[in-house]
């Protein structure tokens, strides 16, 4: 027989007190009802590892609803969202997020649909995950809390610095795992088993059965480790990210790039739609709505793609150092922000860096004092003329050429063929 391992005390030690008792309460609840709970999966992992995780997951051989009605009554606040048709329930309560499942397993129609589930047991459940250091379980009903189940070797696999499949058709039944296991690897500084990476470049055609949605969800999820360059490096080694587009590089440019956009955003993660910009900034307008439209961005990161590429077509006349202010506004105004510091960070021209900055800085808040309704009180008649002058007057403001509201009013009449009204004494 082999020992029991409890991690009670590193349950203890490693998750706030909140959810340890959480899970104490939640254990006794199901325990009461003749049922069983367990924590599973990527939290489980992390205890082991001694990395922070508070995304807690629990499994009950029950009825997962039925038990999140019960906890959030126990528990006195907090709400729950429900999906009835995977019988799953989200509890919230403070800063807290617990997804509660019910033990399930799955069959694949075909290659890359999402699965058929029906309910089943905690073994069964554990089975139907993707690597084994993801497969392991702690027992939460009182009588066993904290105890290990491990029955595919995650725990030997985590030892060892493994990321390693349960089955031979694992890649083949979601694809989407190619680009779940090259995170893990770099992630945790672990390397695919022999037999893992085989089947994994084996499978890499199996990809296009995946829908661009959920191959985005995958990218977005990578974008938000803390170093991505490495995944998408290890992805091109691998040619996996040739199949999100032949023309995108997981190289060292990239990883520099990655770096610095880091330090810009710091103590922030930089948007996912600066990094997008950066790892599609090799392609070409076209190449970029073709990417555009396979992984169906939502509008704003598409307009960042967009805006990107763009703006590259722009940078040599950016890269001329006799530009005048209001000549860098015009070439960068009605760009998205992420866009122009895409091209800033990628493009090699200093002068045309130090452009993007100053518009960046300064230029793109500047605005000039007179309004519309000033116009037409000096006597200028509604219409284009109005936005001609204003635009005129913005562009005075930008290159310095007038710095007061007074100074504005004289332009104007200057421009006008009058004489500037005098001021009240
Ligand atoms: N899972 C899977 N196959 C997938 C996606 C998820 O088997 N394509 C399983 C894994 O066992 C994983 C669990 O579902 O542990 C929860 O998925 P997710 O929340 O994405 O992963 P975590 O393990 O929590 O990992 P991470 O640290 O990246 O959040």
């Amino acid at each position: 027989m082999s020992e029991i391992i409890n991690l009670a005390s590193k349950i203890e030690e490693q998750l706030p007190a909140e959810l340890v008792n959480f899970m104490q309460v939640a254990g006794e609840v199901t325990a009461s009802q003749g049922q069983s709970l367990y924590l599973v999966g990527g939290v489980v992992r992390d205890l082991l590892l001694g990395r922070t995780n508070l995304d807690l997951d629990l499994v009950v051989e029950g009825n997962a609803i039925d038990l999140a009605q019960q906890l959030i009554i126990k528990i006195k606040q907090g709400k729950i969202i429900t999906h009835p048709r995977f019988n799953t329930a989200k509890l919230q309560w403070n800063k807290w997020s617990i997804d509660l499942t019910t033990a399930r397993s799955e069959t694949y129609a075909k290659p890359g649909a999402l699965p058929s589930v029906k309910p089943g047991s905690i073994d069964k459940d554990l089975f139907r995950r993707d690597f084994t250091i993801n497969t392991m379980a702690i027992k939460l009903n009182p009588s066993h809390y904290g105890e290990l189940i491990d029955l595919y070797g995650g725990r030997d696999d985590l030892e060892h610095k493994l990321i390693r499949i349960l089955h031979e058709r694992s890649f083949i039944d979601d694809a989407t795992r190619i680009w779940r296991g090259l995170r893990y690897e770099q992630r945790l500084n672990f390397q695919l088993e022999p037999n893992t990476l085989q089947l994994l470049q084996r499978d890499i055609p199996m990809l296009d059965t995946i829908s661009g949605d959920r191959i985005r969800y995958e990218l977005e999820c990578i974008l938000q480790e803390e170093f991505p360059e490495k995944v998408l490096h290890r992805a091109e080694e691998l040619g996996v990210l040739a199949k999100l587009h032949p023309s995108l590089k997981g190289n060292g440019w990239l990883a520099k790039k990655f770096e610095q956009a880091r330090q810009l955003s710091s103590p922030n993660l930089p948007p996912v739609g600066l990094y997008l910009a950066l790892l599609a900034y090799p392609l070409t307008n076209e190449e970029t709505e073709h990417l555009i439209s396979y992984l169906r961005f939502p509008k704003s990161l598409a307009q960042t793609l967009r805006d990107s590429s763009s703006l590259k077509a722009k940078i040599q006349s950016l890269a001329d150092p006799g530009l005048i202010p209001s000549r860098i506004y015009r070439l960068l105004h009605g760009y998205c922000p992420p866009a122009i510091v895409a091209n800033s960070l990628a493009c090699d021209s200093p002068v045309a860096r130090q452009h993007i900055q100053l518009f960046l800085d300064k230029l793109r808040y500047v605005k000039s004092a007179l309004t519309g309704n000033d116009l037409k009180r000096i006597g200028i008649a509604p219409g284009p003329r109005i936005k001609e002058i204003l635009n005129l007057l913005h562009e005075a403001k930008l290159d310095g050429k007038v710095t007061s509201k007074r100074g504005e009013e004289k332009l104007v009449e200057g421009w006008l063929g009058r004489s500037p009204p005098t001021p009240p004494a």
